[in-house]
């Protein structure tokens, strides 16, 4: 994780830099850092905290003059959150300094050999390891800092993206990457390095994504060179005009993205269905399902993998698959699929699922299925992003920058795209007449205005809120399409207000869980009147005669519930196997407000981090 940002040109590199860092502060935000070169010198402030403190800290310790510079927010990995493990670190002579996102697994062994010749230490990081590294090669080997980047870099056991600056030469920075993201923004006469392109969308259009395993040599007045780190061959850049804008990066008015990103959803659902979903010809077109239909009617089964939320979106395609399609499908957390040795042939399709397209463990299950031969197809939001180059096809969620560290509208847009594959599938497979498609088609469409309308629950949700943000447990029940969104909801309370939370399928309560019930706990019951509804009052019968507080998700003009439960949140009637995109718009709204109430940082909770790029 992590965010890095540099800038090369005729500008004043502080002010870009720092609000770069605040736009890559979802990627972790326990500590920032700064170097500039003022012309002579190569100034560092760093601290433990925020982008804000570390502005804080360069106004009080340095200067803020530059026009080359770097900066880094860190989501620690090795070494507790200090100023002294924060970025950038430099090297023993002072030369050299680098901001590093990733994991330098060998750090330790690198460390030992490094000291045994006189190295010393300030930090606990495997990054001050790797500039001290790149410091000795290229003193030992006589090289250029390219060189000695490229040398070092093929003694690494890890992942990283770097940007390595040395202050003899100011005019140069050397960047690369494997398993981390890293993108130039190429302007005139200047260049902009960012774990994103948001960092530099206001000042360039032009950006490279530098590829797994490469590493370029940026030089002001000279075009980039990039290269392979392992032969040192030349690679022809291939530069990409950016389709997001300013405006899609900011709150535009609300308190926090999250708030932002949960009232985009049915903006974000049109546009993930839209050109798609083609009603009057009654017809789905999908160009990376077209392109590779016998791969997916050849298919044994369908193997979902991803993590977080994303699992819970390939939950819900499981039942819709199944359901549309008559496909087998598997859902895999991806950490778990990589390392277990799992049945893979040439007959299975693998969906890998990710918002952000950078998730680590979701990347390796995809290279672990490509080399059995399984055909691989990515389900991404943000374009150009590892896993939506690493797939053999895919299709993109269309949700727009979702800044949030809980995703909210990633989840509603990769259940439509799935739900389009389903739909597309079942057609041509014959599992669904031509009128229940054109039916699905047509309620599928119906969805945005129904979350229009469902958003208008907020203040009901609100007042709710207020009851139970003292809460220190919660319970989450759901059954069939419902039982991934109580998985849902619950992650998404634990993830911002810090009460511990947990789904379960309605029917497994009394497997267990029921055991926690009393009049402290609230349980959030999902119960659309479609799909084992009689069976989730019955459960919720049971949890009332235990005394818990029953928050109930109901289809409007339900009756039977708002007799029993304590609170009622209706939402419109829709298909069953559409009312996931509706039921969790109220569960997303509770921890919402749930989190603000409690002083809770919504955007940035604790300990986490937007894009996890290590496993
Ligand atoms: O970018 P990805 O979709 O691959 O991320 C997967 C998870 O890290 C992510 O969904 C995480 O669980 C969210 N914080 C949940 O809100």
């Amino acid at each position: 994780m992590c965010g890095i940002v540099g800038y090369i040109g005729s500008r004043e590199a502080y002010p870009i830099i720092i609000e770069g860092l605040k736009r890559l502060e979802y990627r972790g935000y326990d500590s920032a850092g700064i170097a500039l070169f003022d012309g002579k010198d190569l100034k560092i402030a760093k601290t433990k905290g925020k982008v804000s403190d570390l502005e804080a800290c360069v106004e009080k310790e340095t200067s803020k003059t530059g026009n080359v510079g770097m900066g880094h927010t860190r989501w620690a990995t090795h070494g507790v959150p200090n100023d002294v493990n924060s970025h950038p670190h430099a090297s023993n002579s002072g030369d050299l300094a680098i901001i590093h996102n990733g994991i330098i697994e060998n750090y330790d062994a690198l460390k030992k050999e490094l000291t045994s010749r006189g190295y010393t230490f300030k930090s606990d990081t495997d990054t001050e390891v790797l500039i001290n590294l790149i410091e000795d090669v290229k003193k030992k080997e006589n090289v250029k800092l390219g060189k000695a980047v490229q040398i070092a870099l093929n003694q690494v056991i890890g992942a990283y993206a770097i940007a390595v600056y040395d202050k003899n030469k100011p005019e140069e920075v050397v960047i690369a990457r494997l398993g981390s993201p890293l993108a130039v923004g190429i302007g005139e006469d200047e260049f902009f390095i960012a774990s994103d392109a948001s960092p530099f969308i206001e000042y360039t259009k032009n950006a490279i994504y530098l590829e797994d395993e490469e590493m370029a040599i940026i030089r002001l007045g000279k075009a980039i060179k990039i290269r392979k780190i392992k032969d040192d061959s030349l690679v022809d850049p291939y530069i990409q005009e950016l389709q997001i804008n300013l405006e899609q990066i900011e709150k535009g008015g609300y308190d926090h993205f999250m708030l932002k990103e949960i009232h985009e959803q049915p903006r974000a659902i049109r546009d993930t269905y839209r050109g798609r979903l083609l009603r009057d010809e009654a017809i789905i077109k999908m160009a990376g399902v077209e392109d590779n239909m016998k791969k997916f009617l050849n298919a044994d089964r369908i193997i979902i993998v991803a993590c977080g939320t994303s699992w819970h979106a390939g939950l819900v395609a499981e039942y819709i698959f199944e359901e549309f399609a008559r496909i087998p499908v598997e859902v895999e957390y991806a950490s778990e699929f990589r390392y277990r040795n799992p049945i893979i042939t040439e007959k299975d399709v693998l969906i890998a699922i990710s918002q952000s397209g950078e998730t680590a463990d979701t990347l390796a299950a995809i290279k672990l299925a490509k080399s059995k031969g399984a055909f691989v197809f990515g389900v991404c939001n943000v374009v150009g992003s590892s896993i939506a180059r690493e797939t053999h096809a895919g299709a993109y969620t269309h949700a727009g920058p979702e800044i949030g560290v809980a995703s909210t509208k990633a989840f509603t847009t990769q259940i439509t795209v799935l739900t389009l594959i389903a739909l597309r599938l079942a057609r041509a497979k014959g599992t669904m007449s031509s009128s229940d498609f054109r039916l699905h088609l047509h309620e599928l469409e119906l969805i945005p205005q129904k979350v229009e309308q469902l958003l208008q629950v907020d203040q009901h949700v609100k007042e709710i809120a207020k009851e139970y943000l003292l809460s220190t447990n919660c319970l989450y029940l759901g059954r069939g399409y419902n039982f991934p969104v109580a998985l849902e909801g619950a992650l998404k309370l634990k993830e911002i207000s810090y009460i511990h939370a947990e789904g379960y399928p309605a029917a497994e309560m009394k497997h267990g869980p029921i055991a926690l019930i009393d009049d402290r706990m609230p349980v959030i019951v999902i119960a659309p009147s479609k799909g084992h509804y009689e069976k989730v009052v019955s459960n919720i019968q049971e949890i009332k005669s235990r005394k818990g507080k029953i928050i109930a998700v109901v289809t409007e003009g339900d009756t039977a519930v708002r007799d029993i439960a304590d609170h009622v949140i209706e939402i419109p009637d829709s298909e069953e196997a559409f009312s996931p995109l509706l039921t969790t718009i109220p569960l997303q709204l509770l921890s919402y407000h749930i989190a603000v109430m409690r002083n809770c940082n919504v955007d940035q909770p604790r300990n986490l981090a937007k894009s996890v790029t290590v496993e």
